[in-house]
């Protein structure tokens, strides 16, 4: 059995939100310096989501801008953020009968002793409480995120705030907010250490135990209990991507239902959740236990890919270079491997590892798995060119972000049969490898979770990575791992 951490406290440390809403306030009181104080920021929680038209829900998911001021899983509150730094929340006012059903009926003071919020106040009260503290603007939150393209979600605003002269303001709280939550706390880095740990052990069950024989949604299942059962994460923070074989080309093989064959790789791409916060690692290997030398070559690729950004990441650098070396690392190895022909500059000039590894090198992780702050207005805007286009971020890296390194190599049968198609791709492919040995191999990606340090990076995932370690653990050996630490100088 390895070694599982014990379960963070339940809820966590209440000033971890304290601290958010201070440095939120801290920034208003820059962003308004003239009447700071007539300004609050008004965040909503989310909503219930009923299963088709039943009166049963999905489980609740907070939404992530509340929840990261206020450490709340309740819906339909709201809050407020005062320049002074307060912390109010508005609960909804429940009918009598949640009691019976639901549990105690929350009230101000059971949620205060709670959270550690200054005030609570029912919803229906927000408009004379804000009032009498002198507010007069709401910042509410108004922008779009830049993966999915959907809205954030915005408070509404309850109409008596308006009726009584108050104002709606919009322009301010998305980019303050969405900056400020990609620089993490040490209490923040903390419960990010403590869920990419309780994923990693979770990991290392489903690879100790992983067998021919078996089917993906075992392996899937056995991961959920381990992350559950020990980690104390009820929810995952994605759909768990269990793919063996060639479904390890779809980035996002959601099925898990195949049985799991001798020879294969397995790609699996799994992360728990804690009080929202997410890890994301993939761990990639073969289902047998042991590396075959076609396998090895595909795998060695990526590891040298991941570790070389391991070793080049800290503030500074531009997230778009981490992703060329890692694109180019691939390549060379391809070329040496003699997949790909031609010099690495040609072919990494030509676009040609899109159809090797069609995503980017990673992106930032927090209360999102894709996490906010990727496109801001005052970032660097999203590269055009094929290779380096998908990337969920270009920013350049600074102390407190934490992101993941998930460099991939995959042999995608749509892109591979678009690129053989392409005289000026084809000439770089060798078709008769590709097909003939690479065909139905699936794809490699090895994931990380990592926390950028003032001179480099913390990754704080504790899974097997070399060929060496991954067969030791897979043949019943103990795996333990440390925290490792990377200083690195500019390159
Ligand atoms: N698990 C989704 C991703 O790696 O981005
Ligand atoms: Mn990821
Ligand atoms: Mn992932």
């Amino acid at each position: 059995m390895t070694d599982y951490p014990p379960a963070m406290p339940f809820p966590l440390a209440k000033e971890i939100y304290r601290e958010q809403r201070e440095r939120l306030a801290s920034t208003m009181r820059e962003a308004f310096p003239a009447d700071s104080t007539r300004h609050a920021a008004l965040l909503m929680a989310g909503a219930e989501v009923p299963i088709n038209s039943t009166d049963c829900n999905y489980l609740f998911v907070q939404e992530s801008y509340f929840n990261y001021a206020f450490g709340l899983e309740m819906p339909d509150a709201m809050g407020a953020v005062l320049s002074s730094g307060e912390g109010i929340i508005f609960i909804p006012r429940l009918p009598e009968d949640f009691a019976t059903w639901m549990g105690a009926l929350p009230t101000p003071d059971s949620v205060c002793a709670q959270t550690g919020a200054d005030e609570v106040h029912y919803v229906d009260e927000l408009a004379a409480v804000l009032a009498a503290k002198g507010v007069h603007v709401l910042e509410v939150l108004q922008g779009q995120n830049s993966d999915s393209g959907l809205a954030v979600l915005e408070a509404s605003v309850p109409p008596a705030w308006l009726a009584q002269g108050g104002t709606v303001a919009g322009a301010w709280l998305y980019h303050a907010l969405s900056t400020q939550r990609c620089y993490k706390t040490a209490r923040e880095a903390e419960v990010l250490r403590y869920v990419c740990r309780a994923s990693s052990v979770a990991h290392v069950e489903v690879m100790r135990t992983c067998r021919p024989g078996m089917s993906q949604h075992q392996l899937e299942s056995t991961f959920l209990h381990h992350a559950y059962y020990h980690g104390g994460c009820r929810k995952v923070s994605y759909t768990c991507i269990c793919a063996t074989g060639h479904h390890g080309a779809t980035l996002h093989y959601p099925q898990n239902d195949a049985p799991v064959v001798d020879g294969q790789m397995a790609l699996l791409d799994m992360g728990g959740n804690y009080h929202g916060y997410a890890a994301d690692i993939t761990c990639s290997f073969p289902v047998n236990g042991r590396f075959t030398p076609t396998q090895r070559v595909i795998y060695d690729a990526v590891l040298e890919a991941h570790d070389r950004v391991l070793r080049a990441v800290r503030p500074g650098v531009s997230w778009v270079d981490m992703h060329r070396l890692a694109i180019r690392t691939t390549c060379e190895h391809l070329i040496r491997a003699d997949v790909l022909r031609g010099d690495v500059d040609t072919l990494m000039e030509k676009e040609v590892m899109q159809f090797f590894q069609p995503h980017g090198l990673g992106h930032l992780l927090g209360l999102d798995v894709h996490d906010v702050g990727g496109y801001l207005a005052d970032c660097p805007a999203r590269p055009t060119q094929k290779d380096c286009c998908k990337l969920r971020t270009a920013r350049v890296l600074d102390k407190g972000f934490y992101v993941t390194i998930e460099p991939g190599c995959y042999f995608n049968h749509v892109l591979l049969t678009k690129a053989l198609a392409d005289p000026q791709y084809a000439c770089h492919l060798n078709e008769e490898k590709i097909r003939g040995t690479y065909w139905n191999f699936g794809g490699v990606r090895i994931e990380s979770d990592v926390l950028i340090t003032e001179d480099g990076a913390i990754n704080f995932t504790l899974v097997p990575r070399t060929v060496e370690e991954i067969e030791a653990t897979m043949a019943g050996q103990a795996f333990h791992k440390e925290v490792e630490t990377y200083k690195n100088v500019v390159q």
